[in-house]
């Protein structure tokens, strides 16, 4: 129940366990379009995909270093670990940055990103973290983005890292110009694989600016993807097996059956987790679908905490980034994520606060979550 990485089934195992092909061969021509056409399947677009061995802050750096000069201005909320580096990356490229902070687990409202919008109207691109991993909140007002970017011809670049693939995000519909993820969150592969989107808008500027960088220069990655399918460098091929075998069960579940089991058994998780006596950390309409971050019960030690939950029950959570370690932990529900995790996780915790003196009702948490879980 980590928040990344996730549960790895046993098809997607077995997928690596092949033998090393050439990079330069027909068989990984085969292997790699199939990759590309399925991603672009899960992603909802026609735009082009490169897709990196890298992990995840790969696909976010190639994002930057692609498209931001020196003196572009940028519009970034930021009030999280990955909003920070993303915001990070991007004054390293020497931009001029309008950062939108808002405290820990609360985000930047639509007015108040409009306004930014209205008061930048010299603004390149809009940068923003669809899901705060390190404290559990989402952004919910993704499609209307493009209104602002549109009117001001900006870039739009989503870090989706973990949740795409939960929830829907239609690249296409929304406009999004870059759109990043990495395989070990909702798609459930082993870490190391990380796809990225790019509009035809991006990628023509990405072409006629290429970044002085070799590894995540995407104009390469169009370029040999469109001279030959392959990619520009040695691709982590074993990861890729399991990525493309990923991207298959995905499509066999189907996009809109995956988004509703990963709600459902979100507001399960929620609720249950709520029953129980844990507050949830984020406020309450920007909370996540993927991460839910609880808030510790006074005097209730982390790593104790954590590590009997491991050691007792089998059940991996994570703590807090920051000024929020030993305050919350977090718990992911992505990926495999279905009615046993759910159940187990909340009858795991209970029976840990249990063991630390702290009692609570099992049965109200496992009752509630039943019957969120019905809808499944
Ligand atoms: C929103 C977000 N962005 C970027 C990253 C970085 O990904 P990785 O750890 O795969 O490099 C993460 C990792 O959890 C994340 O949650």
């Amino acid at each position: 129940m980590l928040p990344g990485p996730t549960n790895v089934p046993e098809r997607v195992m077995r997928a690596m366990m092949t033998h090393i092909i050439n990079h330069r061969s027909d068989d990984f021509v085969e292997l790699y379009t199939e990759v590309i056409e399925k991603t672009q399947q899960v992603f909802q677009t026609q735009n082009d995909i490169v897709v990196l061995s890298a992990s995840g802050t790969g696909a976010v750096e190639a994002s930057v270093v692609n498209l931001i000069k020196k003196g572009d201005k940028i519009i970034i909320p930021v009030n999280g670990e990955f909003s920070s580096r993303l915001c990070q990356m991007i004054q390293w490229q020497g931009a001029n940055v309008v950062k939108l902070e808002t405290p820990l687990g609360q985000n930047a409202t639509f007015d108040q990103i409009k306004e930014a919008f209205d008061n930048n109207k010299d603004v390149k691109a809009f940068y923003v973290v669809h899901n705060e991993t390190s404290t559990g909140t989402m952004v919910n007002y993704l499609d209307k983005i493009p209104d602002l970017t549109s009117r001001n011809d900006a870039f739009y670049v989503v870090d989706s890292v973990s949740i795409l693939g939960g929830i829907e995000l239609p690249i296409d519909k929304w406009n999004v110009d870059v759109c990043m993820t990495a395989a070990q969150k909702a798609f459930a592969a082993p870490p190391g694989i990380s796809p990225i989107s790019i509009s035809p808008k991006a990628k023509k500027y990405m072409i006629e600016n290429p970044p002085p960088t070799m590894y995540f220069n995407l104009a390469r990655y169009f370029k040999y993807y469109e001279e030959s399918k392959h990619t520009p460098f040695t691709p982590a091929l074993p990861l890729l097996y399991a990525y493309r075998e990923a991207l298959r069960i995905i499509l066999e579940e189907g996009l809109e059956a995956r988004f509703k089991r990963h709600k459902i058994c979100s507001d399960a998780l929620y609720a249950g987790l709520s029953a129980i006596g844990l507050t949830p950390f984020a406020k309450e309409e920007d909370r996540s679908i993927s991460i839910i971050a609880l808030n510790y019960i006074d005097g209730l030690e982390d790593k104790i905490f954590r590590d009997t939950l491991a050691q007792k029950f089998r059940v991996l959570v994570a703590g807090g980034f920051g000024n929020l370690k030993g305050k919350v932990f977090r718990v992911g529900c992505m990926g495999e994520v279905n009615h046993y995790h759910v159940m187990r996780t909340i009858s795991a915790i209970s029976s840990t606060l249990a063991m630390m003196g702290y009692q609570t009702n099992a049965q109200d948490g496992l009752n509630i979550a039943e019957e969120k879980l019905q809808a499944l």
